[in-house]
């Protein structure tokens, strides 16, 4: 092995005495077993520039370029700024409002993320932690009568706050009202298996989130809502969470394909979070029944 892996829980590791920017083929592989035996990993005491982050992400597969084009890093399209800083003029360094909610990332479009390679340049000195939430362990505990009904059917994905009544649009991100608004009408729903198969293990995870999904096609809202809050009732459920605390210079790569997530918020008035973040594209979500 030429990667040292430490596992903090099952399905969390932190790999250590590695430097992203110098990654060997070996390495790289070495990354990727490690990636399939965990659903977040987090690479201590990376101190990369926006290309290198970049550069690095794409070792892992293409990228999607960010669709709020207004906070990707001037120096490289692929990177998105998600911070709290107000320039001395009074605009935005980044999206403030980035993970304000359960969800993974990019569900919204047809074909949705892989992974999120996420790098710490400012930490708070508290707050601004970030929650991981297992999908495959809900799916495990889910009733046998839910995973029934659920399995086969098809979540309604949209990507504008105002169309979801769990959001609420941020009043303290300047062009937030007039980009969901815009979103409602141009960005169309998109259908996604409630029940998403995992391309690389084979494993079954609930793939919705209280951020992305406001609807269960072909199912009444009477009915769908409640089953949707039953199911989200399992993300909040800390049995099934991992908490990243940020430690300077983190980059944290996970699966989105099987995990939720959300920014916890919380930082002390006056106080910076600042980060970069790379987004893998992936390949169509889809059920395929286990082999028994
Ligand atoms: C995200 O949702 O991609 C960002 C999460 C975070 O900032 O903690």
């Amino acid at each position: 092995m030429s990667i040292k892996v430490n596992q903090i829980t099952d399905w969390v590791a932190e790999i250590i005495d590695f430097d992203a920017a110098n990654m060997t083929t070996e390495m790289k592989q070495e990354v990727e077993e490690a990636f399939t035996r965990n659903h977040v990993l987090a690479f201590r005491n990376q101190t990369l520039t926006p290309t290198q982050l970049s550069e690095f992400a794409k070792k892992f597969g293409p990228l999607e370029i960010p669709i709020n084009r207004l906070y990707i890093h001037p120096e490289c399209e692929n990177v998105l700024i998600l911070s709290n800083e107000i320039r001395p003029d009074g605009t935005a360094v980044g999206l403030v409002d980035g993970g304000d909610g359960w969800h993974s990332d990019s569900s919204h479009i047809r074909i949705p993320s892989k992974a999120t390679i996420l790098q710490s340049i400012k930490n708070p000195d508290l707050g601004g932690d970030t929650l991981y939430c297992n999908m495959e362990l809900v799916f495990t505990a889910l009733p046998r009568a839910t995973k029934d009904l659920i399995t086969g059917r098809f979540g309604v994905h949209n990507v504008s706050k105002i169309l979801n009544p769990r959001m609420t649009v941020s009043a303290n991100r300047p062009d937030a009202k007039e980009f969901y608004e815009n979103a409602a009408k141009t960005k169309p729903s998109v259908l996604q298996p409630l029940v998403r198969t995992h391309p690389v293990t084979g494993k079954s995870s609930v793939y919705c989130s209280p951020r992305f999904t406001i609807a269960i096609e072909g199912m009444d809202d009477n009915q769908a809502q409640p089953l949707l809050d039953e199911l989200f009732g399992y993300i909040y459920d800390e049995r099934f969470q991992y908490r990243h605390i940020w430690s300077d210079a983190d980059l944290v790569m996970w699966d989105n394909r099987c995990l939720n997530h959300k920014a916890t918020g919380n930082l002390a008035p006056g106080d910076i979070r600042r980060m970069h973040r790379t987004v893998l594209a992936g390949d169509e979500a889809y059920y395929q029944s286990p082999v028994r």
